[in-house]
């Protein structure tokens, strides 16, 4: 029987998942919720006006629609347990428990979890006041990162040079209460140096199947420069993870699957490990649990499987003998986005898009179709994703394609996959 699914959530990457769960023959409709203006043209998508956290609202259209299968996009919804109210009503759902999603939504639990799993991370230590914090900081030339522990749209991670710089960051959290609740605990840990990757990992509870690499570029401008973001563009795969998946194998999912079997909640969904090689070593820098954003752009393109099989099969624990199958070539996602990102801007701006040539996909996220009018809505606008036998000629599909589209202040980076095939470092 074909399935109804309702997808959560209205960034490229909810785009990107209706865009892939539509291609399955199993799939009859797809609703995404609130979804943006690339949703709302989807094949077999409609849009509906109900906001992520709305669980109530979302669990009753589930019911009335007969909803097959619920796909949660973002962080916070996880974070605040939409998985355990779904559950709770007998409703199919795609992602990890409250309990489960804590490796995402608290560094301080990330970290002893890994510690007491002997997982190779940074080594660290948890403060709740900025003077000890500091004193660590002062005592140990090697703890250089601060991190406050709940979420904070990306921007809770000081990556620092020096102990000025760190005391900096401790006032910033500490002093002026920007981070909120969030920022009640900082995990104070080592800087480690080296390329990232991101790994983006299936679970059903028992067994991890990790998908293909990807790797994002998280600062504003070229040359990695500029205040953190969301993500300005991802590739896929990261020619660097070839050196390192039997060691990234051995020592860090194997290992981790062991630990998530032992762990007193239960992880099902998609588990994104981001890795760092350090001194030729792979290190967990972080945890998140659900697809990444702007990686799941360049994944899903390449994913020759049934991904609401791959869905069905985390749920119903049948993952080990599910089929995954990548097609060899690579893709590139160059994120557009509005000229005062990260910073917010002017929304409703029109937007002008002719169609994309051949190998290339666009994918929508701060958009919204008014009346048969595409307007831009701030942030992170719309993602060109090309594909192509290398990740050379995939970049010149995505970068060639910009010319099509059009709105005021359009900004991006241009160096967007450019030289990792030759230059492994990040
Ligand atoms: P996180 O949210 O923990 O992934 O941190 C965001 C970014 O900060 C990472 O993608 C890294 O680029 C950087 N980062 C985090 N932890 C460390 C670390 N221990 N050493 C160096 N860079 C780090
Ligand atoms: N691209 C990293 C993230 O989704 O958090």
């Amino acid at each position: 029987m074909q399935q109804k699914i309702l997808v959560v959530g209205s960034g490229g990457r909810e785009h990107a998942l209706c865009w892939k769960l539509a291609q399955s023959n199993k799939v009859a409709q797809i609703f995404c919720a609130p979804g943006n203006g690339g949703t709302a043209s989807e094949q077999k998508t409609e849009n509906i006006a109900i906001p992520v956290s709305d669980f109530n609202a979302l669990m009753a259209f589930a019911k009335k629609h007969s909803i097959d299968l619920t796909v949660i996009g973002p962080d916070n919804p996880l974070a605040d347990g939409i998985v355990d109210a779904f559950e709770a009503e007998g409703l199919r759902v795609f992602g990890p428990r409250q309990a489960a999603a804590k490796l995402e939504s608290s560094k301080v639990f990330a970290k002893q979890f890994m510690q007491q799993n002997q997982l190779p991370t940074a080594r660290f230590a948890v403060f709740d006041t900025e003077a000890p914090a500091l004193a660590f900081c002062r005592e140990n030339d090697w703890a250089r990162v601060i991190k406050v522990d709940g979420l904070a749209l990306g921007k809770g991670v000081y990556v620092c040079d020096s102990v000025e710089e760190c005391e900096q960051a401790l006032k910033e959290i500490f002093g002026t209460g920007r981070f909120g609740a969030s920022a009640s605990q900082v995990v104070v840990e080592e800087r480690l140096y080296g390329p990232e990757i991101s790994l983006m990992v299936l679970s059903d509870g028992k067994t991890l199947r990790p998908m293909a690499s990807s790797q994002d570029y998280k600062r504003r401008f070229d040359g990695n420069k500029g205040p953190n973001t969301g993500g300005m563009g991802s590739y896929s795969p990261a020619p660097i993870y070839e050196p390192y998946a039997e060691a990234i194998q051995q020592e860090v999912i194997a290992p981790l699957e062991v630990a998530l079997q032992q762990a007193p909640f239960e992880f099902k969904g998609l588990l994104y490990v981001g890795v760092l090689i350090h001194d030729n070593k792979p290190y967990i820098l972080e945890f998140n649990a659900r697809f990444g954003d702007p990686e799941t752009q360049c994944l899903l393109p390449r994913l020759e499987s049934d991904l609401v099989d791959l869905f069905n099969a985390c749920i119903d624990g049948t993952l080990a003998d599910a089929t995954m199958e990548w097609t060899a070539n690579s893709a590139v996602c160059v994120v557009l986005t509005a000229g005062s990102y990260p910073e917010s801007g002017a929304k409703g701006l029109p937007i002008t898009l002719k169609p994309m040539p051949e190998s290339v996909v666009l994918f929508h996220a701060g958009t919204q179709l008014q009346s048969d009018q595409l307007e831009a809505h701030g942030g992170r606008v719309l993602n060109i994703v090309g594909l192509g036998e290398t990740l050379e000629g995939a970049a010149s599909k995505a970068y060639d394609a910009i010319q099509f589209v059009r709105f005021d202040g359009m900004a991006f980076r241009r160096d967007i996959a450019q030289g990792v095939s030759l230059c492994l470092s990040s």
